[in-house]
């Protein structure tokens, strides 16, 4: 591409596109503007709502350098905000989860927040002229419960979540019907020195199933590849795979029974960086969420639940696949990209659309770019001084 403008990028047609310019993916400015235009204004998954089930239990979420408590109340309501005293500033809670007996007290000169974040106490406040408890409390933070997930949005006017993502809970419930009976069993946070996009990109083509590690080829062996398609509705998008009917075993264990409704591969992606997957054969959800610390790290955060209260032998193997196998697999070739983005020999390259191959297309990879750039630059395709 000669023209780098951004419009000439958005204008490119799907089937020549060239990829986003190797500087989004570690420019500082750019992820700074990434950080203000797409993630202060995101809905982050912040839990399963079987996680704060009981009064009192909450969960810290951190993104960037904000820090949100998700938390239930004794009357059962549901509550999110700053994780920040309102006297001088002081962090509040600095577990990642637990439950709350009490009220919460500052650990510096204790004033104590009820779960809804009302100030209800400061010591010596009534020697303090004009001092009134309600002047205090903590701001709230958008929260909504969507598809059995709580999720939290820094932008008080950001658009909810079932008019942004519409069709995306029923899809959902439609691929995981035990949504609402999962309980969480295990969740692990891992840095990996990439972008991202490079990790999102990573997971959201099928291209590299069979041309790439072993474990991919295992997964591509699992699923009915054929029947891969990867689909997108705007911001939300999923990809998955009936299961092989011919599979006799599943992550080194036999399989006891032929494959059924429910043993097929799916994943469901809500802009920008939230996914829920559910492996072939695997009785339990997944989440993967990637979220970005800089331009060159991010956390991909590993949770899994089950409805289960014994988890079947081969959803204990598919989760330690993907933890041991799989998941290192594609955080290897994440990092190596990482690496090659910045080479002198490198800036653009192709996106491999086929359009009568939904899996083994980069469509996908296209549609996400268009959404960050859009994000970014605006309609680009539209000149902002075009006369009306
Ligand atoms: S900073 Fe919290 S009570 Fe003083
Ligand atoms: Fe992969």
């Amino acid at each position: 591409m000669t023209d780098t403008t951004p419009q000439a990028w958005a204008e490119q047609p799907a089937e020549k596109a060239l990829t986003l310019p190797s500087r989004y993916f570690y420019d500082p400015q750019l992820f700074a503007a990434e950080r203000d235009r797409i993630f202060m204004s995101a809905w982050h998954f912040a839990c399963h709502v079987n996680e704060l089930a009981e009064p009192g239990a909450f969960v810290v979420r951190e993104i960037f350098d904000q820090s949100v408590i998700v938390i239930r109340d004794r009357q059962g309501e549901l509550h999110a905000f700053h994780n920040v005293c309102q006297h001088r500033g002081n962090r509040l809670l600095n577990e990642t989860r637990g439950v709350q007996k009490g009220v919460i007290r500052c650990a510096y000169h204790s004033w104590c927040y009820g779960l809804d974040g009302s100030l209800r106490a400061a010591p010596r406040s009534d020697r303090i002229a004009a001092f009134n408890v309600d002047d205090y409390h903590i701001p709230p933070v958008r929260l909504e419960v969507f598809a059995g997930g709580v999720y939290f949005n820094l932008d008080p006017n950001a658009t909810d979540m079932q008019t942004l993502f519409p069709g995306a809970e029923a899809a959902i419930r439609e691929a995981i019907p035990d949504l609402d009976a999962m309980q969480l069993i295990q969740e692990d946070d891992v840095i990996v020195p990439a972008n991202w996009k490079v990790i999102m990109d990573n997971s959201i083509e099928g291209y590299h199933f069979q041309l790439s590690g072993p474990h991919h080829v295992d997964l591509a062996a699992l699923i009915d590849f054929d029947g891969y398609r990867l689909t997108h509705h705007d911001n939300w998008w999923t990809y998955g795979a009936p299961p092989n009917a011919d599979a006799k075993q599943a992550y080194g264990v036999s399989l006891d029974r032929p494959p059924g409704n429910g043993d097929g591969f799916f994943n469901i992606g809500i802009w920008p960086h939230n996914t829920f997957y559910q492996f072939p054969f695997s009785q339990c959800m997944g989440t993967f969420m990637i979220i970005p610390l800089d331009a060159e790290r991010s956390i991909l955060r590993f949770g899994y639940y089950t409805p289960h209260d014994t988890l079947p032998e081969v959803t204990k193997a598919s989760m330690r696949w993907m933890n041991e196998e799989l998941g290192p697999e594609d955080i290897e070739l994440n990092i190596s990209v990482q690496k090659g983005l910045h080479s002198l020999g490198y800036d653009q390259g192709r996106y491999m659309i086929d359009a009568a191959r939904s899996n083994e297309s980069e469509h996908l990879v296209l549609h996400f770019h268009r959404l960050v750039f859009q994000a970014l630059h605006g309609d680009a395709s539209t000149p902002q001084e075009a006369p009306s």
